[in-house]
Formats: C-alpha cells, sequence, structure tokens
C-alpha cells in the first residue's frame, strides 16, 4: 500500500500515549471503520517507521499488539496483513444485513445472466481492443461509436423495422439513461406532462417526477395503452409488450397513439426493451418504423445480453439528434467507447443473433414450463400477456390484496412483485407479476407447486373473510 496517502501516518499521541501507543490506535481505528479491509498487507515494519520517523521497533511493537489483538496477521520476514475483525470486538459494527436472495426468484424484469455468452464477449472485446486505434482510448463522440452505430442502424431496420440513419441513433447506458436524455430534452423545451401506462415500470415513475415534471397515468387494457383523453406533452409507451400486462398495442391503438402525436406534436417514447423475445409470431413492427418524426425508440441489450453492460441506444427523430447529443455529453460525454465497439463486433458477426435464438429458446422453454404449472395447480386463475418477454401476468380476482400474496410468498422464498406495485393510480385489478427469466427448468415446477399452494390459502382466506 502506498504509505504517503495513510491518513494513520499521523502521529498525535494524547497526553500520557506512547508513540506507540499512538500508532497503534490509529491502525486500530482504521481497521474498524474499515478504511483498512481485511486482507490489505501494510508496509514492512522498517518502511514505515521511515515514513513516520520513528525506530523501527516503534513500529514493530504497534504491529505486535495488533496481531495479538486479532486485528492483524503477520508471517516472519513478510508485511502483516489485516486479519478480519472478530466478532468478538464489541466496537465492530456488523455490515448492513442484506436481504437474503429467494428460493425462487420470479423477478419479471430481468434475464438469465447465466446464459451471457462470455466466451463470445471476451473474444470480440479482444479482436475489437486490438483493431481500435489509439485515438480508440481518447475522448470520444458523444453519440456513441460510429461502429456501433452504423451495426444498430441495419440491426434495428432488420429486426424491427427501424428506419434510422446513424446519426440519429446516441449510444446511451441503458434505457434508464435514454429516457433520462429524453425528460432532460423534453423539460429543456418547457415541457411539463409526461403520460406513462398505468401500470408500468416504476423507476420510471421516479425519474419523471424527480425532474419536476408531471406523471400522467394513462390506463392500459387488453389492446395496451388507452389513448382516449391522452392530454401530455410525451407518452412514454411499451408498444410490442406492455410492461407489466404483457398486451400488446393493437392495430387500432397505434393508428390513434400517432394521430394524437401528429395532432398535438405530442411525442411518442418507444421502449422497445423485450422485442427480440416473441415467441410465436414475429413481433409487431417498431412505431418509430411507421413515424419516425414522431417517434424516440428507446433500446437495450439488458433483456438480450445483461443489464450490467449498461448498453442501450436511442433512435431520434432527425429534429431531435443534435439535442440529444448535447444531452448525453452533459450528463457524462459518452458511453464506455470499447464495450461499444464490442457490440458492435458481436452485431456485425452474427454472435448477438445467434445468442438472442439460442435464449429465446431457453425463456420459451421456460414459459411452456410455467404456463402448464399454473394450468395444472391453478386452474381457476387467468394468465395474460403475449408469448414474449420473460414475464406473464397472474390475474387474482378483484379486490384481492395482491401485495398482501406477494409479501406472504417472500416470506416462503418466493420474489414475485403484485401488479398493484406498479401501478400510479389505486385500481382494484389484482394479480402477480411473474417473471420465469431467471428460473431453471428444473425450478419452474415446483416453484409453481409452491406458490400455487401459497396462493390457494390466501384465496380461501379471502373467500371466508368476505
Ligand atoms: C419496461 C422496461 N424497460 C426497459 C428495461 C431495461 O432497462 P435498462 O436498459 O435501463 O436496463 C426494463 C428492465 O427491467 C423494463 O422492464
Amino acid at each position: 500500500m502506498e504509505i504517503d496517502e495513510a491518513r494513520w501516518l499521523k502521529l498525535e499521541p494524547r497526553s500520557g500515549e506512547t508513540l506507540r501507543g499512538a500508532l497503534e490506535r490509529n491502525l486500530r481505528d482504521a481497521i474498524r471503520d474499515g478504511a483498512l479491509r481485511d486482507g490489505v498487507r501494510l508496509p514492512s515494519s522498517r518502511a514505515l517507521a521511515q515514513a513516520l520517523g520513528v525506530s523501527r521497533g516503534v513500529v514493530s511493537d504497534a504491529y505486535g499488539q495488533l496481531e495479538a489483538q486479532g486485528f492483524l496477521n503477520t508471517r516472519a520476514r513478510a508485511a502483516p496483513v489485516v486479519a478480519m475483525v472478530t466478532r468478538s470486538d464489541p466496537d465492530h459494527r456488523e455490515p448492513e444485513q442484506t436481504t437474503r436472495a429467494p428460493r425462487y426468484d420470479l423477478t419479471p424484469t430481468t434475464p438469465d445472466v447465466t446464459l451471457f455468452p462470455l466466451a463470445r464477449w471476451l473474444a470480440s472485446a479482444q479482436h475489437a481492443a486490438r483493431r481500435a486505434s489509439t485515438a480508440t482510448l481518447d475522448y470520444r463522440e458523444p453519440r456513441g461509436e460510429r461502429a456501433l452505430r452504423d451495426a444498430l442502424a441495419d440491426h434495428l431496420g432488420r429486426t424491427r423495422g427501424v428506419i434510422a440513419e446513424p446519426e440519429q441513433i446516441v449510444v446511451v447506458q441503458g434505457t434508464a439513461q435514454g429516457v433520462y436524455v429524453i425528460l432532460r430534452i423534453l423539460q429543456a423545451r418547457g415541457a411539463s406532462r409526461v403520460a406513462v401506462e398505468d401500470p408500468s415500470h416504476t423507476t420510471q415513475h421516479e425519474r419523471i417526477r424527480a425532474l419536476g415534471l408531471e406523471l400522467v397515468p394513462q390506463p392500459v387494457d387488453d389492446d395496451g395503452l388507452v389513448v382516449d383523453d391522452l392530454d401530455a406533452n410525451a407518452v412514454l409507451v411499451t408498444p410490442a409488450h406492455q410492461f407489466p400486462t404483457g398486451s400488446v398495442l393493437s392495430g387500432e391503438r397505434r393508428r390513434d397513439l400517432l394521430a394524437w402525436s401528429r395532432a398535438t406534436r405530442g411525442l411518442i417514447v418507444e421502449d422497445d426493451y423485450d422485442a427480440e423475445f416473441r415467441y410465436d409470431r414475429e413481433p409487431v413492427r417498431a412505431l418509430q418504423g411507421v413515424a419516425p418524426d414522431h417517434v424516440v425508440q428507446l433500446g437495450t441489450v439488458s433483456k438480450t445480453l445483461a443489464p450490467a453492460l449498461r448498453l442501450g441506444w436511442l433512435v431520434t427523430p432527425p429534429a431531435l439528434a443534435e439535442e440529444a447529443e448535447r444531452t448525453k455529453r452533459l450528463l457524462d460525454d459518452f458511453s464506455p467507447a470499447l464495450d461499444q465497439l464490442t457490440l458492435a463486433e458481436l452485431l456485425t458477426r452474427g454472435h448477438y443473433d445467434r445468442h438472442v435464438r439460442r435464449a429465446r429458446t431457453v425463456y420459451r422453454g421456460r414459459r411452456d414450463r410455467m404456463l402448464a404449472a399454473l394450468e395444472k395447480h391453478l386452474p381457476e386463475l387467468t394468465v395474460e400477456g403475449v408469448a414474449a418477454g420473460v414475464h406473464l401476468l397472474l390475474r387474482l380476482p378483484r379486490g384481492v390484496d395482491d401485495r398482501a400474496i406477494a409479501d406472504a410468498a417472500r416470506v416462503a422464498g418466493i420474489g414475485v412483485p403484485a401488479l398493484s406495485a406498479f401501478r400510479i393510480r389505486p385500481s382494484d385489478e389484482s394479480g402477480l407479476v411473474i417473471g420465469y427469466g431467471r428460473l431453471h427448468e428444473s425450478a419452474v415446477a415446483p416453484a409453481m407447486r409452491a406458490l400455487a399452494k401459497l396462493i390457494r390459502a390466501r384465496l380461501a382466506l379471502v373467500d371466508v373473510q368476505e
């Protein structure tokens, strides 16, 4: 470790305290408060003595004391290493309790990250880095790497019917940042009202409110977003697969929404988060491809590859491209260039498509199993949502407290959110939003059995109480 930077270098003995005592106290405090973490190697007694301007004996004595107290591990002729602080130390603070991972993780928003094509990613990263010029390591274009934007323009045109020149694409850190960029642009243009589907992804609600914009909840039914009475400057919508109900925006509603945008100049922000995973047919074309001047399309690799990559993009109407670039630059200059080049490599060499096909087969299998298990154990309840993505909606009878069921499930080791957790306005609609992305094939049947048992018991309880 760098001695110069260590704050315990300052030896200020308290009255009656020796230099050794002061050093021992400094080190103990640093270990206790976590500044010196277990496993950190301290300087040798000779080096530290020299840095402190004290005799070597002072340091070796302090180290010896700390070893005796269990704060350091020492070996002959080796510098001491900070030990794991023992629980018997009365001053030692336990790290914050982390919540235990559920036995069955039915999170609806996450893919199976164990499917991540690590070997391909690493090989592509190596290839991309080798080919890159040294300038690639410098400050880069805010819009993102040209190679990635070219690859995305091709890919999105082919798979989603998106119509975009690479200049309209801005690479961002996931949908999260894409939404933020758009909201900042809207705000700068004087927008005040942003509509979202009710129910929808709650983090988006927070983002909108955090920027001081008014969150306008817009109902959702079997045909997706209800467009009637839409009164906002922009609307954030999931047309290909509504989150969390799983409906698809019907043809009529798509037309209504585009007509609304043309009439009011309201911006449509299309969250195209999981369109790659449609299991029974081709997904509907991205709205952007029908009205490129009215729609911002947001895409992400969080579902197809891994959320941790924080790689996404927005395809803006040509008139917004410069503002989007400027906003991205003000936020964080640009997204990590080597990761962008790696994704470009995966896309252009076909590895991305192959991976998506493989993941699609896995998720489809899990969904089929889940449907079969729900049909077997909960035949009275209906499952909603098209065959897509990594989640479905299990409807519960109206008025049932779905949060109480989700709470009981958590206690039973099943992590699954209630439909009402995604709501803005209260509703008597009830359900569980069940993800199958993370649930290994072998766990689907036991997980559904356990969930069904709990639901059956709860519903019976509700029946009795009513
Ligand atoms: C509706 C919706 N949009 C987008 C995303 C992806 O967000 P990001 O790209 O920021 O990881 C998710 C993931 O949970 C989602 O549920």
